[in-house]
């Protein structure tokens, strides 16, 4: 089938990358084996079998061929983005306390955090592994840098929830740590390992760092107003767990002196009854804040379209390019 008849651009991209992701899917089948602990292979098979979307090796993987990359170890790099990801997904669910993902019961509801933190553990030292067999110590540099941001974001989340006084400045920087830092890397990487000039490594670096800006955004904004059975993730997880993404931000921003004192007592203070995540989702379309948001992340896809321009004509671009504003307008 041609890519251009297909309607979801990471179906076309899937389409095309194919044969190169049935390898990384074998090479993380093959790595996230363990002789020694029967719990990990239990555990990951759990996530694997799940799927997910796959963009981060998609994107590793479109990246390199788009630069005309011919060697081995895009099919590594894929494996190391996506094996990084779902370590951080692991760890994540636990801080969360989260029960759904990918449409299933979390690893955490399953076993326990003990297993999700360990077996999480494991996942980021095969990803360490996989890429020290590239040979390339600037991909190493890349990758470890984009570990430890996404940790430092993760981190800087925790100490943001509950604070009413938490800006959009603040959102920004957590949202750039925790997710658009694996993007950029795994764009990144495939320039790098092609050997492309470094105009169009920092272009591929500025396209995923603008496109997982806006794939955060948007998983903020699904979060209030996806639907569970698409997303696979509970819904109204992030005001539950106090967690103040974009739209609360904005919506606290426009309170007037009763609405803070809601805020103020589910947010800060954690004392939720039932009826207030129906007025806290009130309370955002009152204030117009799902519509803000949505243009924010779509200000952000533009800015990745306008990055990813700038690299030479290509399918594999024109592709990007949609994935961008796809990326905003998807609904899990
Ligand atoms: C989930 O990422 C974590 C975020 C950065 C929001 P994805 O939505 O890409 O997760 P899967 O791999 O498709 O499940
Ligand atoms: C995802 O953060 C980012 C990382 C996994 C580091 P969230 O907590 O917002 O993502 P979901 O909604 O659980 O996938
Ligand atoms: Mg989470
Ligand atoms: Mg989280």
């Amino acid at each position: 089938m041609s890519v251009e008849v297909m309607t979801h651009p990471n179906d076309s991209l899937a389409a095309l990358l194919a044969p190169k992701l049935a390898a990384v899917n074998s090479l993380i089948s093959e790595r996230m084996a363990s002789e020694h602990a029967p719990r990990i292979p239990e555990l990951t098979a759990h996530l694997v079998a799940a799927g997910g979307k796959r963009l981060r090796p998609m994107l590793t993987l479109a990246s390199a061929m788009m630069c005309g990359y011919k060697g081995p170890f895009d099919i590594h790099l894929a494996a190391t983005v996506e094996f990084i990801h779902t370590a951080t997904l692991l760890h994540d669910d636990v801080v969360d306390e989260s029960t759904q993902r990918r449409g299933r019961p979390t690893a955490n509801l399953l076993w326990d955090n003990k297993s999700s933190i360990l077996v999480g553990d494991y996942l980021f030292s095969r990803a360490f592994q996989l890429m020290v067999e590239t040979g390339s110590l600037q991909v190493l540099d890349i990758l470890s840098n984009a570990s430890a941001t996404i940790a430092e974001g993760e981190v800087l989340q925790l100490t943001a929830a509950r604070d009413l006084s938490t800006s959009e400045e603040i959102y920004m920087q957590v949202v750039r740590g925790k997710t658009a830092a694996l993007f950029s890397a795994s764009t990144e990487v495939g320039g790098i390992i092609a050997g492309a000039p470094q105009t169009h490594c920092k272009a591929l670096y500025d396209y995923g760092d603008a496109l997982g800006i806006a794939f955060q955004i948007v998983d903020d904004l699904l979060d209030v107003t996806g639907d569970s059975s698409v997303t696979g993730k509970n819904v109204g997880a992030d005001f539950r767990e106090r967690k103040l993404t974009l739209p609360f931000i904005k919506t606290i921003s426009k309170a007037n002196t009763e609405e803070l004192e809601f805020w103020s007592r589910t947010i800060a203070k954690g004392a939720q009854k039932d009826g207030d995540l129906e007025r806290a989702l009130d309370l955002l379309s009152l204030h117009g804040a799902i519509d803000e948001t949505r243009q924010d992340a779509l200000h952000w896809a533009k800015r990745a379209q306008n990055a990813i321009l700038l690299l030479p004509e290509h399918d594999i671009r024109d592709i990007l390019h949609s994935l961008a504003i796809y990326v905003v307008d998807r609904i899990n």
